[in-house]
């Protein structure tokens, strides 16, 4: 991220929510959009590509808001998100459900809704035919080894084609899934093996590229090389002669929000390590408020304040090594894995900021632990703070416990 929060800004946010806390950029989420977009524009393909982003990889309403006001749309694979975004009267973001094997209440319900599935099995897809649903989108399984959990096989295809024959109907979308954290490369095989089924399912009016186009956490700006990646999509709409009427879609999530967020963790202290020259960098954080990030073995890049927000800058010179340690008993809770650089004056009250955590952060605060989620902040365009989340409250690992058991069937 090319930060776009000043020290005074994140003093503010502190001093009224306390720390950690998470805080959310709304001009770095425009840029982002405005930068996919660009590169739509500029390899020649405008008004061809519909740009979704996928709810769950931050999951707040208020940044789902700032997309709808972008003219951005939501890919969804749950009642639950569909719910949340009416609780928060995001009834009119335009909405795409790319979900996995569907029970036929869920179906039902989004099919109520009027949204647009992309059925992930054959018998989903038979039971939306069965409901007299027009619009019909299948996700596929392109991988290589047709191991994905969600879409259906190249295998099948024929068995789909004489389904939809047997109703009379036309298939007129695929919805592929290249997965999670892909370089360029990959998703430039996809493009073509999407554009394959071409040949298969004649009548496609969309074919939606998905997600899992990668961030770099390394790098200050680790966006995805969106320029190449459409430029090679027109190369590949003029090579297979693709019909003029076919549109496409793609859902990006961490790409559009991973540098858009970051989270403030205050110093408990710092002790080093018996018998060895690192240090145990203790912190008011826990990996609880964002696991995503051991889970999946990442580090992310940090920057440090004292107590008053001014910037310490940690140099080759001046720099201990050490771990960022979470503040729970949990024996491996680091707020991330491995060994992180840090200025050798930093002490008990400075503040550290962990960069690029606007994607799959606070969205997947555990409860494990007990720890209460952070609150989440915004900084609006016009340089106003707002606090879009409250902090979690002590008790909120019991909220769904009951004072005292009911009995099961004994109530009316
Ligand atoms: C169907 C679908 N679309 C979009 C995404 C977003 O992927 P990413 O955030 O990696 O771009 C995912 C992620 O799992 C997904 O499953």
């Amino acid at each position: 991220m090319v930060t776009k929060i000043n020290p005074a800004q994140m003093k503010q946010i502190v001093k009224e929510v306390g720390s950690p806390a998470f805080i959310y950029i709304e001009a770095t989420i425009s840029d982002n959009i405005a930068r996919v977009r660009r590169a739509i524009s500029n390899s020649g393909i405008q008004n061809k590509v519909n740009l979704y982003v996928s709810y769950f990889a931050n999951s707040n309403p208020h940044i789902a808001a700032i997309l709808a006001n972008e003219e951005v749309g939501l890919t969804l694979q749950s009642i639950e998100e569909n719910e949340q975004l009416e609780a928060h009267n995001l009834k009119s973001i335009p909405r795409i459900v790319s979900s996995t094997h569907l029970s036929r209440k869920d179906l039902e319900y989004f099919l109520k809704g009027n949204l647009q599935v992309n059925y992930a099995t054959l018998s989903n897809l038979e039971e939306a035919l069965k409901r007299g649903v027009n619009n019909l989108s299948i996700r596929v399984d392109l991988s290589p080894d047709s191991n994905q959990r969600q879409g259906i096989k190249p295998e099948q295809f024929n068995k789909v084609c004489r389904i939809l024959n047997r109703n009379n109907r036309k298939l007129c979308g695929i919805h592929i899934y290249p997965g999670t954290k892909n370089k360029l490369e990959v998703h430039l095989r996809y493009q073509v093996k999407g554009l394959e089924c071409l040949s298969i399912f004649q009548s496609l009016k969309e074919i939606n590229l998905g997600g899992g186009f990668n961030y770099d956490y390394e790098l200050v700006d680790g966006h995805f090389d969106w320029a190449s990646y459409f430029i090679e999509l027109k190369k590949r709409i003029d090579e297979f002669k693709v019909p003029k009427d076919i549109i496409f879609s793609i859902e990006p999530g961490r790409d559009i929000l991973a540098d858009t967020g970051l989270l403030i963790v205050q110093v408990n202290g710092i002790e080093k390590i018996v018998g060895k020259s690192a240090y145990e960098v203790f912190t008011d954080g826990s990996y609880v408020q964002m696991p995503s990030a051991t889970i999946g073995q990442r580090q992310h890049r940090l920057s440090f304040y004292n107590s008053r927000f001014q910037e310490i800058i940690c140099g080759l010179i001046n720099e201990k090594a050490g771990y960022l340690s979470g503040n729970t008993t949990l024996s491996s809770d680091r707020l991330f894995p491995g060994i992180v650089y840090f200025p050798s004056s930093l002490k008990e009250g400075d503040y550290i900021i962990l960069e690029d955590v606007g994607a799959y952060c606070a969205t997947q605060h555990m409860d494990f632990l007990n720890k209460s989620s952070c609150p989440e902040a915004i900084i609006r365009k016009n340089g106003s703070l707002e606090l879009i989340t409250e902090r979690g409250k002590m008790t909120d690992k019991i909220r769904n416990v009951l004072q005292s058991p009911w009995e099961i069937g004994g109530r009316k």
